[in-house]
């Protein structure tokens, strides 16, 4: 199934893709569609003393016949225009929207020509990455993230250290439509890498593409929109530990008071929901695409900032602080 229906999705895609580049070269040319805005530039909040810093998207969706892969170059052009110097780069699944490999290529080649380029670049499997082909489509992505690393990767989950600080990104263990099977091994490997990453008092950054249950109003806001029946375990490997931040795309809910839930306060244990790149968000005052956030992480603290990447925007009030314990 999945060795035809793939090929015959990205060809079709492809061919409309043309269409569509005719149409996007016609609307910048007469000024239509414009990059993203100069005049809030991102900017950290003590540049001096920023250990690490990265750009956390999720569910870019990237199709092949629209106008994605532009948008994903306004992103990076509002990277750039800030004249900072990001340490990495985190797409939390979802990447593609039918998991073609055309789309694949337009992320990976508009990576290729960012800045962001030059720094580490996480990728994690989404449902609409790997549900029409499970196994090639993991392997494809994970051999693309070696890549990105220069280490080899054969699971679906893995962890790297950049500048110190741990990035764990964990992946379904088997199929699933739209839920995630975290194995036994991916527990134990998510609860030691924790265990390594905040034992001097650093925070632990552990990317999911999809939310626990019960949080980021689940249930209400989407019946079936959680990890599923591994949700409990993960979310016990986090408890145990301090200055945990779980990070998951998936809900494309916009940023708003349920984007943060906090698991252990005194702890330091926290759910961030990041909002859709690549599609209109649900909830909250700001629904568009091109939503994300920027981190910075000091000695004593991490802040999280939202903004609209390609608007060229950070979102008004939506800058959020956590101590380190
Ligand atoms: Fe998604």
């Amino acid at each position: 199934m999945e060795v035809i229906l793939t090929p015959i999705l990205g060809g079709l895609l492809h061919i409309v893709d043309l269409f569509m580049q005719i149409i996007l070269t016609v609307a910048l040319g007469f000024g239509w569609v414009t990059g993203p805005a100069t005049d809030d530039p991102i900017t950290f909040q003590d540049p001096e003393n920023v250990q690490m810093s990265f750009v956390l998207w999720a569910d870019t969706h990237t199709r092949s016949t629209a106008f994605n892969p532009y948008w994903l170059e306004c992103g990076f052009e509002d990277i750039d225009n800030s004249g900072l110097d990001f340490d990495a780069f985190v797409i939390a699944g979802d990447i593609s929207e039918f998991g073609d490999a055309p789309s694949y290529e337009l992320v990976w080649d508009a990576i290729a020509d960012s800045s962001i380029a030059d720094e580490t670049v996480f990728l994690a499997t989404g449902n609409h990455d790997i549900r029409l082909a499970y196994e090639s489509q993991t392997e494809m992505i994970m051999t693309k993230e070696s890549e990105y690393l220069g280490v080899e990767i054969d699971k679906p989950y893995y962890s790297y250290d950049v500048n110190g600080y741990t990035f764990i990104v964990m992946g379904s263990d088997e199929w699933q439509f739209e839920k995630a099977i975290i194995s036994d091994e991916q527990l134990a490997f998510l609860d030691s890498e924790i265990t390594r990453a905040t034992a001097t008092g650093k925070p632990a950054f552990v990317i999911c593409h999809q939310p626990l249950a019960n949080t980021h109003g689940l249930p209400e806001v989407w019946e079936n929109g959680d990890l599923g029946e591994d949700s409990e375990a993960v979310k016990e490997v986090l408890l145990k530990h301090k200055n945990v931040f779980f990070l998951n795309g998936h809900l494309h809910d916009g940023v708003y008071e349920k984007s943060l839930e906090v698991f252990n306060e005194a702890n330091g244990v926290y759910s961030i929901n990041i909002p859709a790149y690549g599609k209109d968000n649900d909830y909250g005052e700001w629904s568009q695409t091109g939503l994300g956030d920027y981190v910075e992480v000091y000695a004593d603290r991490v802040v999280f900032t939202a903004r609209d990447f390609q608007a060229g925007q950070s979102l008004e009030g939506m800058t959020y602080t956590f101590y380190l314990k």
